[in-house]
């Protein structure tokens, strides 16, 4: 396609024409009346970024920290479930887009491709994220293979319980594999390449969980019905400790939203959280992540790390989140529409892109290193 994208919003215009509307509305949707989907990316408007002039910023740099890797950036691509509905070089074109940029890569537990398969294919950091299931013996396997594989860190999401009441998926009849229904055959007779790739390279399993659930029984489920059919409603901090001691690498807790969670979080012994709502895809109401950064920050006693995950589209929201106090960001739609778009040229480009507004920010704020980005540079709007 050879096209040059210059911001976030014209790789997911691009997402928007490549992707038949089922494949689309489950990336970029999210729960019952999408407030907090919309309040993630609005928040970041309410601080404004008040400059400081004539500093020398002939020697920039962006270098960081994040989970023990001296990351180019201070940024992580969030695990995101699923991803050859997406571009048939679904997480493969991800993880390398990645290692390409040195920054850490997620993968899923819900991916549509497993965690030996990435491991054999990267060699930079990797994150693992696990959901936890009834059957224990599965997870207790999956941090097994995690080891195994070499992974550096491991990532619990502690916000799903139950699924998000996602309802653009029951509008478009999302189902995995795809269905095809009366509603979507169109959408998906519109996007020929889409699903020509659909029949040449398949790949639409849930690859991490294949030999422990019933394929038949899985077949065609909507991403809901899995969750509410496979994940332990009884999860506990108590299970968070569990974890600590079945994984002695980096631990991440994802999903926390609140200061006594974090504290929490960071008692038990967690590297780092991720604070997040899921993009907006479970609770919704919930907070945007950046507004909920500054007392969480407030009450840990800086011991682990602070992610914010939600709503980044711009490397200016990298700079207000970083001042603000988080040692990193992470992204998720963002790559997702470039993936969509150009595969993992898009994701390369979805990457590039945010650097490169995050230099412009840095730099037009007077800033030379991530240590001069100070709080007193953001006021509320
Ligand atoms: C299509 C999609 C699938 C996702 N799947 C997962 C998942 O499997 N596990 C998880 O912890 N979070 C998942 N998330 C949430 C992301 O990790 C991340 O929290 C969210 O995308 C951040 O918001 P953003 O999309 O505005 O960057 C998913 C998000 C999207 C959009």
């Amino acid at each position: 396609m050879g096209k040059n994208f210059y911001n976030i919003e014209q790789l997911r215009k691009q997402a928007r024409k490549n992707l038949p509307d089922p494949m689309f509305h489950y990336m970029e949707g999210g729960a019952d009346d999408e407030v907090s989907l919309e309040r993630n990316c609005k928040a970041f408007d309410r601080y404004q970024i008040t400059p400081k002039s004539l500093r020398d910023i002939s020697n920039l740099s962006t270098e960081t920290e994040v989970l023990g890797h001296k990351s180019p950036l201070p940024l992580i691509l969030a695990p995101t479930g699923m991803n050859r509905l997406f571009h048939h070089h679904k997480e493969y074109a991800v993880a390398k887009a990645a290692e390409k940029q040195n920054l850490i890569y997620s993968l899923s537990t819900v991916a549509t491709t497993s965690i030996e398969a990435i491991s054999n294919t990267i060699s930079s950091p990797k994150m693992m994220q696990v959901y936890i299931h009834k059957d224990r013996e599965l997870t207790r396997t999956l941090v097994e293979r995690t080891k195994k594989a070499g992974y550096s860190a491991l990532c619990l999401t502690v916000d799903t319980v139950v699924a998000g009441n996602r309802e653009r998926d029951f509008e478009t009849g999302m189902g995995l594999p795809p269905k095809f229904t009366l509603k979507s055959i169109a959408s998906f007779l519109l996007h020929s390449y889409w699903l020509r790739h659909a029949f040449i390279n398949k790949g639409f399993t849930l690859s991490n969980l294949t030999d422990y659930i019933n394929k038949d029984e899985m077949s065609g489920m909507s991403p809901a019905e899995y969750i509410n059919n496979q994940f332990d409603r009884t999860l506990s901090w108590k299970d968070l400790e569990w974890l600590r001691n079945h994984w002695d690498g980096k631990l991440v807790i994802k999903g926390v939203q609140n200061a006594h969670d974090a504290k929490t979080a960071e008692t038990i012994g967690a590297d780092a959280i991720m604070i997040s709502n899921h993009g907006g895809r479970q609770l919704d109401g919930s907070p945007a992540p950046i507004d909920s950064l500054k007392p969480i920050k407030e009450a840990i006693n800086g011991q682990t790390q602070l992610i914010v995950d939600g709503g980044i589209r711009r490397g200016s929201d990298i700079f207000k989140a970083i001042a603000l106090g988080a040692d990193a960001v992470s992204i998720g739609r963002p790559y997702l529409y470039g993936l969509a778009a150009l595969g993992e040229e898009g994701v390369i480009s979805a990457i590039s892109i945010l650097k490169e507004e995050f230099e412009r920010t840095m730099m037009l704020s007077g800033c030379s290193s991530l240590a001069d980005i100070k709080e007193d540079m953001i006021t509320p709007y």
